[in-house]
């Protein structure tokens, strides 16, 4: 199906008899998850096991992400660590995938100092896999692929991790070059997949009974654009909200500047598009909003957020923020600890800026000591849990519909969900309704969940 069967053919051939077994861990955004699900898929059709043993594995792939410094550190420390392993089963092979291997200096580093790495796979060249694998076996020491930027995601097959909740990529790449992100150079420019190719597997996803439908792509409010017209993604959202079955559909994540009332829209009128939006800020300062890029100022920002407020007051929004961008100041950040609170998400994902080479914010004067930055970290996170908890007591008394996903790691007999706000809900409950929808009376309110009572219908 993707032009790799007589290369199969071989990998299973040169296996032979033998139960070969692969360990494929992902690192970073929901993007790269759904990448390696198709790096399993690839290994599933080359007779593949999996373990989460690495001693047990003939195979190991570490499918990794470049956003931040700290993730990249983290896969030279196990890459570091896997030359014992190697030394002592040599047919082991190690493959480094995904976004870190699209940056020439990392490809080099992992080249020149780390031997024990057999086989370097981009991001656009997951297809590319059974031919790498294949030389190895016959003896080609190292072998890399980066391939350009394509769209492979229809030809690969895949495996997925959850048996009711989907991620379905919608587009690739980015075209916003974001002053401080690393993405559109690992990732290369946006490409929009055929909406009638996400429109059938999310109808196939449906049909199997999949309750979770998650959308993804770096910016997909401008979905569509490369695409003449053809569709955008408000229309998409509603496509599939037309799709029969009974699911929730998120998606992540929206840049500000593309957030239109078409959207804002879609998502109130569709009942299968949860009433929840990801809208990364990354600054309360509009001088930093500037420096960063991002085209839309704090008060535009705001503008959005009252737009959607207008129609529901208690709708539910998270945000990405980025602490201790270059030379942000004392008035910068706390012109993000008043957007926080002006406001009032239910959860922030917040990270320390982390210098990524080959941007332009890499190039900016930063006068800012690490210890202020960390501080300044502090504090957000201090300001948020408060405003957490205080904001997630609106649902006290509601029911809310939850798809409950595990089992809670806190309280004995109870279970932990997601409601359609995407807030964490526990409730007490038997492992047996673990991927169905639960009505949830909520009774209290955390600074990181709410909890409640099984109402059963
Ligand atoms: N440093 C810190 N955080 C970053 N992000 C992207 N690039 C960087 C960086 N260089 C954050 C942004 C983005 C999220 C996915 O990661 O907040 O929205
Ligand atoms: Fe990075 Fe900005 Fe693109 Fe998001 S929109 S992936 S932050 S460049």
């Amino acid at each position: 199906m993707n032009g790799n069967s007589e290369i199969i053919s071989e990998i299973k051939a040169y296996y032979g008899e033998h139960r070969h077994t692969a360990l494929v861990r992902s690192f970073g955004c929901q993007l790269n998850v759904s990448d390696g699900e198709k790096i399993k898929g690839l290994l599933s059709e080359m007779g593949f096991g999996f373990t989460e043993d690495e001693n047990e594995a003939d195979l190991i792939i570490l499918n990794t992400c470049a956003v931040r410094e700290s993730a990249e550190d983290r896969v030279f420390g196990i890459v570091g660590s896997m030359k014992k392993l190697k030394e002592t089963k040599p047919s082991l092979i190690i493959g480094i995938a995904g976004c870190m291997t699209a940056q020439s200096h990392i490809a080099e580093k992992i080249k020149r100092s780390y031997p024990q790495v057999d086989i370097v796979l981009g991001t656009s060249a997951i297809s590319g896999l059974p031919a790498l694998l294949m030389d190895r076996l016959r003896g080609v020491r190292y072998g890399e692929d980066i391939a350009e930027y394509g769209d492979f995601s229809a030809a690969v097959p895949q495996i997925r991790e959850s048996s009711f909740k989907a991620s379905v990529p919608i587009m690739f790449g980015c075209n916003n070059f974001c002053t401080y992100c690393i993405v559109p150079y690992v990732r290369g420019r946006e490409r929009s997949r055929r909406p009638e190719d996400i429109i059938a597997e999310v109808r196939e996803l449906a049909a199997k009974g999949y309750k979770e439908i998650m959308l993804l792509g770096q910016n997909v409010n401008s979905y569509g654009s490369d695409l003449g017209g053809e569709m955008s993604f408000p229309q998409l959202l509603r496509e599939i909200n037309a799709i029969d079955g009974d699911f929730i559909v998120r998606f992540m994540s929206s840049h500000p500047k593309d957030a239109s009332d078409e959207l804002i829209d879609a998502i109130f009128e569709c009942d299968k598009v949860a009433k929840h939006l990801h809208l990364p800020v990354q600054s309360g300062s509009s001088e930093v909003l500037r420096r960063m890029n991002r085209r839309y100022t704090a008060e535009k920002y705001l503008s959005i957020v009252d737009r959607i407020y207008e129609r529901d007051p208690d709708f539910s929004l998270t945000t990405d923020i980025i602490v201790g961008f270059p030379d942000e100041s004392d008035e910068d950040f706390q012109a993000t600890i008043d957007l926080i609170k002006r406001v009032k998400y239910d959860n922030i994902y917040s990270f320390i800026y982390s210098k990524r080479s080959g941007t332009k914010a890499a190039e900016m004067p930063d006068g800012t000591s690490e210890e202020v930055k960390g501080q300044r970290m502090r504090e957000l996170l201090e300001v948020q849990r408060e405003i957490s908890t205080e904001h997630y007591k609106r649902f006290i008394g509601r029911t809310m519909r939850v798809l409950a996903d595990d089992v809670s790691k806190k309280k004995k007999g109870f279970l932990t969900g997601k409601s359609s706000e995407f807030i964490i809900v526990e409730f007490e409950g038997e492992p047996s309704l673990i991927g169905s929808f639960v009505d949830v009376e909520i009774t209290g309110a955390m600074n990181w969940a709410v909890v409640g009572r099984r109402i059963e219908s």
